[in-house]
């Protein structure tokens, strides 16, 4: 039988206990603000945003959203993020990815008070992941850990194979993956858009974590039997849907889960966790500025 994780329910668990936290530091004066921007006209995008700050309203997180127009200029979202690295009722900020092509993300990026870097994206978070000695853990990678562990995935001595290499998702998680500590000690290939046999590689893994943004990419037969598979992929493709297009992962689900023992569905596997884990860095923000 092959276990579906229910990315889902294992969120609901992680955001009750971050409501706890946000109601102790709220009892101690401190309501934990999550500041959201929005520099895009894209429909997931916004969608992406609204979720966000519809999770802090549910987890006692106050949420503050600003949308820039996408022909602002990049001063304009500097500024912004100033104004908020400077307001000390903010303790989270979250530039929604990707901004206009006019704008440097690097530079954004690293504008943020790497203190309230809830994402983990500026390079001193960055950093000290890969040191080992992490702040806060990108949502995505961290979400990903805590479904492992939820689904009694053991990741040591054992060989990962990530696909794809942003530094969203493919690198942090192999980062993560291979850290001497839980959720880690795993023997690690990052694979990606110039890798040569590909199917060679995830064959020989016992845990896939696709992220390459291409839609069902990973078919069954690249699989091994007993493997663990994370799909990290939302692609939205043409559909005789009332919207227009569904939604598929980076996986094709029906031949991969009958290869795998475990694996995510799309909707309703990481992506629920990626928000848990930005509700909870922003509670472990409100905590470390307020301490
Ligand atoms: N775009 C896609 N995923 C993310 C994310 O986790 N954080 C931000 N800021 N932008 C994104």
């Amino acid at each position: 039988m092959t276990t579906i994780i229910d990315g889902n329910e294992i969120a609901d668990r992680i955001r009750a206990d971050v409501s706890d936290c946000a109601a102790r530091l709220a009892d101690e004066g401190v309501t934990p603000g999550l500041a959201t921007v929005l520099m895009s006209d894209d429909g997931a995008s916004e969608t992406y945003v609204s979720m966000k700050q519809r999770a802090c309203e549910e987890t006692g997180i106050e949420g503050i959203h600003r949308v820039l127009d996408p022909d602002a200029s990049a001063e304009t979202l500097l500024q912004q993020i100033d104004d908020f690295n400077d307001d000390p009722s903010v303790h989270g900020i979250l530039v929604q990815m990707p901004v206009p092509d006019h704008v440097d993300s690097q530079v954004v990026l690293e504008r943020i008070d790497p203190m309230k870097d809830v994402d983990g994206f500026h390079p001193e978070n960055v950093g000290r992941v890969v040191t080992g000695d992490a702040r806060y853990k990108p949502c995505t990678p961290h979400g990903i850990q805590k479904l492992l562990e939820a689904a009694d995935v053991e990741t040591e001595g054992k060989d990962a194979v990530v696909v794809g290499r942003s530094n969203i998702v493919g690198k942090p998680m192999a980062n993560l993956l291979v850290q001497k500590a839980p959720g880690g000690n795993a023997t690690t290939t990052v694979c990606h858009s110039r890798t040569d046999d590909l199917a060679e590689k995830t064959r020989a893994a016992d845990v896939v974590i696709a992220a390459a943004g291409v839609p069902e990419m990973i078919t069954g037969d690249m699989l091994s039997e007993g493997c663990t598979v994370i799909d990290v992929g939302v692609n939205r493709v043409d559909a005789d849907t009332e919207k227009g297009y569904e939604l598929v992962g980076d996986v094709e689900f029906e031949s991969a889960s009958e290869k795998a023992d475990a694996i995510t569905p799309v909707p309703g596997g990481v992506g629920p966790m990626t928000i848990a884990m930005l509700m909870y860095n922003t509670v472990k923000a409100a905590s470390l500025q307020s301490g």
